[in-house]
């Protein structure tokens, strides 16, 4: 059995934020499941170049275009690799197996009278890539993208006959009800084609960038026809016919709610016209919100997942998405949840589980637990909720998924606390049912882990490592590791607690408490191997510490940062999605801004730190004293352009060590997406100590 999956591939006009890695994450997570499932499956992900906006940002930036797009595909794979995504191939829209196989594409559609010229003239949107009907605008602006003023085009362009497909399309979902998931955005789809289907442009005329249309080269392919035929080009279409054959149709594309009309009308038009077999199924799933605001990289309300990732490792925000999230609704984060939802499901439930197993385990019997009895309650729980699990997975309800595999360990942690083991083990006729409970216990972690496997793959590795489990992670299989096992002596291993819990206030924990628990790797500094260093966090512009105490401001740490240069009331007053509700209980008071101590500083001293990159050590005098902050610009700045520089601060800042320097504030600086750190500055000279405000 095989199984080929895909994600829409990514604009490279910036880099990935939580809404585009909600759904590399969601299908790695089904990739996972199918492998864990015994399927020989095929993930492809990567990004779609050929955008007017990916071009127009190459320039803005000075470089080549293909310079750019290499330079961004290194920080898609960055970011992949550090939440833990597990793709098989990564297509890049420029390479030449793309290119062939949409110039072959576009060329049996011309063949087949499907393609023909026209005179186009209407609006176009840049940042959706879309040409827009006027009625699809709200006074004068593309709904979406409402700070942009949408283009007239007036051109000669190749149309495709769209309308010509509609009744076979019709048909198409008529005869396949599972085409489309959820039944939502099926009927919406269903709705569009009964209403008609106009011809759609598929050239743009005059412009550089993009693949040339084979039977008229002086126009590129529009850049939504050129990006859909990925899914064929990287199984081999046009350049490996056996390949082709063994991969496609696809199984399941993954594809966001905006985008589910070119993937379930344009594309299976295309493939129609070229004569191919149609993907068997789209899921298209809903928006992740941040506070409640849609996440868009042009309204300054994105997200890093890198930000996220850094605080608690990939698992935990894996685990969040997915459990918190109805697979196809639309969902939110916000650091306070995410806080709160990392102490309940990891620290105190999972986490703590795991901990006391170890711990029961290793006072009561040496930590080798031997199996006693058929198994019991749990038993039945763990088999009833693989049922479950089974069912859901298979039917993309990954949240349910993952709520079968905690409910498993809900009873487990039920289970000792009616059973009481410390109470057994005082009863030496209680000797053989002590047995038995703990058996029991590290069984049914055992068989929680392997379910967890496709939502938080290293955590499950180390969970199952921990309770003796020998199968490697890659090797388990459902079947086989998922059902509960009454046989078979476990040897249980202690370790440092997996999540030790936040708590608010300056006590709590540093930033990625899990490395010590074997779940993280140690943070490289600047190292070519490693994950790129967040200089925001380096420098002190994140909190190094999780606070979020019922007293404490939410961590914003973008606005914080000053990374956020949009003020968010504008954003709230003018680029409001239409139908959506303004994140009120995002914003701050002026009484929580005025907390910030900012003032003017000057540096005197300046030196780099050892093995740091990013790092350098700062003496500034602030007015009323000396002090060493360390910075994360050393990147953009040698140590002596910044003796003497006048700079803002973040006084009133907790301390945090950085590579061993402690560091008391933090700098502001400005980070545009992909480049290096700017300091902010002022017109005129200002004396150390100026409140700034
Ligand atoms: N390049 C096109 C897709 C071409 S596929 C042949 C594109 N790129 S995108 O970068 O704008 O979006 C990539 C994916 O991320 C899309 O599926 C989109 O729906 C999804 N998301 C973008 N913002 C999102 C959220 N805030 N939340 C969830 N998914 C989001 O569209």
């Amino acid at each position: 059995m095989r199984f080929y999956l895909t994600t829409a591939i990514d604009y490279v006009n910036s880099r990935p934020h939580l809404g585009t890695a909600y759904e590399k994450i969601t299908a790695d997570v089904i990739a996972r499941y199918k492998r864990l499932s015994g399927v020989e499956t095929h993930f492809l992900m990567g990004n779609d170049e050929h955008s007017q906006n990916v071009y127009k940002r190459a320039l803005e930036r000075g470089v080549d275009p293909r310079v750019y797009c290499d330079q961004m595909e290194e920080e898609f794979r960055t970011v992949w690799k550090q939440l833990d995504i597990s793709f098989d191939d990564f297509i890049r829209t420029t390479e030449p197996r793309h290119k062939a196989a949409v110039q072959k594409l576009a060329q049996r559609c011309f063949d087949k009278g499907d393609i023909y010229e026209g005179q186009y003239e209407g609006w176009y949107c840049v940042s959706c890539e879309a040409f827009k009907q006027e009625k699809d605008l709200v006074d004068g602006k593309c709904p979406l993208h409402p700070m942009l003023t949408p283009e007239w085009i007036r051109e000669k362009n190749y149309f495709f006959r769209l309308s010509k497909y509609r009744d076979a399309l019709l048909e198409h979902f008529r005869a396949h009800p599972d085409f489309l998931r959820p039944d939502n955005r099926r009927n919406e789809m269903l709705r569009l084609l009964e209403s008609g289907l106009e011809d759609i442009s598929v050239s743009r005329a005059g412009q550089l960038w993009g693949i040339p249309l084979p039977f008229a080269p002086e126009n590129v392919v529009y850049v939504w026809f050129d990006a859909l035929i990925n899914y064929a080009a990287a199984v081999g279409y046009a350049t490996d016919a056996a390949r082709f054959e063994t991969w496609w149709p696809a199984d399941l594309h993954i594809v966001g709610k905006d985008i589910t009309r070119f993937h379930t009308i344009v594309w299976p038009a295309m493939l129609m016209s070229a004569g191919l077999a149609l993907p068997a199924q789209v899921f298209g799933h809903g928006w992740v919100n941040f506070g409640g605001q849609r996440m868009s990289k042009s309204l300054g309300t994105s997200l890093d997942p890198s930000d996220v990732a850094e605080r608690f490792g990939p698992d935990p925000l894996r685990l969040y998405l997915v459990k918190e999230i109805s697979y196809g609704g639309d969902g939110d984060f916000t650091w306070e949840r995410y806080e709160e939802r990392y102490n309940v499901d990891l620290a105190n439930n999972l986490g703590n589980l795991v901990s006391r197993l170890a711990a029961m385990a290793e006072k009561y019997r040496g930590s080798r637990l031997s199996p006693a009895g058929s198994g019991g309650r749990l038993a039945q729980v763990g088999n009833t909720a693989l049922t479950r699990y089974r069912a859901s997975m298979d039917a993309f309800a990954l949240h349910d998924g993952v709520a079968a595999a905690y409910q498993i360990v809900d009873a487990a942690n039920a289970f000792i606390a009616e059973t009481a083991p410390w109470t057994l083990a005082k009863t030496p006729g209680d000797a053989g049912r002590l047995d038995e409970v703990l058996f029991e216990v590290a069984e049914a972690v055992r068989v929680a882990a392997v379910l967890l496997r496709p939502v938080m793959p290293a955590s499950s590795a180390e969970i199952l490592r921990r309770v003796g489990e020998t199968t490697a992670p890659e090797a388990l299989r459902l079947d086989r590791d998922g059902r509960w096992r009454a046989e078979g002596a476990r040897q249980i291993a202690k370790g440092a607690p997996l999540w030790p819990r936040v708590e608010g206030g300056p006590e709590g924990p540093p930033l990625r408490p899990n490395v010590e628990a074997g779940l993280l790797p140690p943070r490289v500094e600047g190292g070519p191997e490693g994950p790129p260093l967040r200089p925001n966090v380096e420098a002190g512009l994140l909190p190094p510490r999780v606070e979020g105490g019922p007293e404490g401001p939410p961590p914003r740490p973008n606005v914080e940062a000053g990374l956020q240069t949009r003020p968010t009331k504008e954003i709230i007053v003018d680029e409001k999605p239409s139908g959506t509700t303004p994140a009120e209980d995002s914003r701050i008071s002026i009484d929580d801004f005025m907390k910030v101590d900012l003032r003017v500083a000057k540096v005197l001293e300046a030196e780099a730190i050892p093995k740091s990159k990013k790092l350098v050590k700062l003496k500034v005098d602030t007015g009323s004293d000396q002090r060493t902050i360390v910075a994360g610009i050393a990147e953009a700045y040698q140590p002596e352009q910044l003796v003497g520089r006048t700079v803002v601060i973040v006084a009133n800042l907790q301390p945090a060590k950085l590579m061993g320097v402690e560091s008391n504030g933090m700098v502001l600086a400005a980070s545009p997406d992909g480049g290096k750190p700017t300091l902010v500055g002022f017109d005129e000279a200002l004396a150390p100590g100026t409140r700034v405000r």
